[in-house]
């Protein structure tokens, strides 16, 4: 198969990076998808480094083994925790999350006071204080893992009461810190944005890495001579670890269009398949 009509691979750890798919299908509309979601084993975001690692790897190795052309890291928990391992052992490029994240939020403060919300291991990691000072070293931040938020998202609890009361007890010490952004990096929490934005007020800018994650796809392959010709028709094709109603019924919700076909996998099964 010519190269640039392969697939782009995109992995994470449940339903959450729907979110970076919606973004490349809008912005690279030619491009082919498989996505892997790990719904068996989600929450990646309260494991240890070594099982996010080896989950991380399954991961990886089952894309490549679908034959796709590059991976993205939707999933923040694997980006922050083992993004250059999976780098240096795929022979195709691998892209994360939190980069572009990163960047996002820099060009849209204007106090330089930033919020910075994901899961445990993602907020326990650094991995964006480091990627945002490394930009702009003056840019004050405050952070918070979220738990429970991964959960609402998975049940589909995006805007009702649990949802906002839950935002409202992790959110109001960074809103009393006085941010003007906030950045949402955790692949679930744009599904929560409404309720994350009444919470905050409308002066809080939220910043969800799907949008410049999708920008930089769209620059690897360019550099990569990998992009699809402009009129090649897109096949796009789910795997799930386990419970694919549920996921089809939360996705489709977010996608706006079917998630078909989809096929649930064993990703402990060398490759996958
Ligand atoms: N995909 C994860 C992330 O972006 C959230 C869900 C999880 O904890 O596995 O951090």
């Amino acid at each position: 198969m010519e190269n640039s009509i392969k697939p782009i691979g995109v992995f994470d750890s449940g339903i959450g990076g729907l979110t970076v798919v919606s973004e490349i299908m809008r912005q690279l509309p030619e491009e082919s998808i498989i996505y892997f979601g790990d719904t068996a084993r989600v929450p990646y975001g309260s494991k240890s480094r070594e099982t996010v690692t080896r989950f991380a790897f399954e991961g990886l190795n089952f894309l490549l083994a679908r034959d796709v052309k590059m991976v993205v890291v939707a999933c923040n928990t694997v980006s922050a925790t083992c993004l250059e391992e999976l780098r240096e052992s795929s022979p195709v490029p691998v892209l994360g999350v939190i980069e572009p994240g990163a960047k996002a939020a820099v060009g849209v403060t204007r106090n330089k006071l930033v919020g910075v919300i994901g899961t445990e291991r993602t907020i326990k990691s650094q991995a964006y204080v480091r990627a945002i000072r490394k930009i702009d070293p003056e840019i004050n931040i405050f952070s918070k893992a979220c738990p429970l938020f991964v959960p609402l998202v998975e049940e589909g609890w995006l805007d009702n009461e649990a949802a906002f009361f839950t935002a409202k007890t992790y959110l109001l010490p960074l809103k009393n810190e006085g941010i003007d952004t906030l950045v949402l990096a955790c692949t679930h929490y744009p599904l929560l944005a409404a309720t994350l934005q009444a919470v905050m007020g409308e002066k809080v800018h939220l910043v969800d890495s799907a949008f410049e994650t999708a920008r930089e796809v769209g620059g690897v392959l360019e550099a990569a001579g990998l992009k699809c010709s402009v009129g090649d028709r897109p096949v796009y094709r789910y795997f799930v670890s386990d419970n694919p109603a549920k996921f089809i019924e939360v996705g489709e919700r977010f996608l706006r269009r079917p998630i078909d076909p989809i096929s649930v996998i064993d990703p402990e099964v060398p490759f996958g398949i």
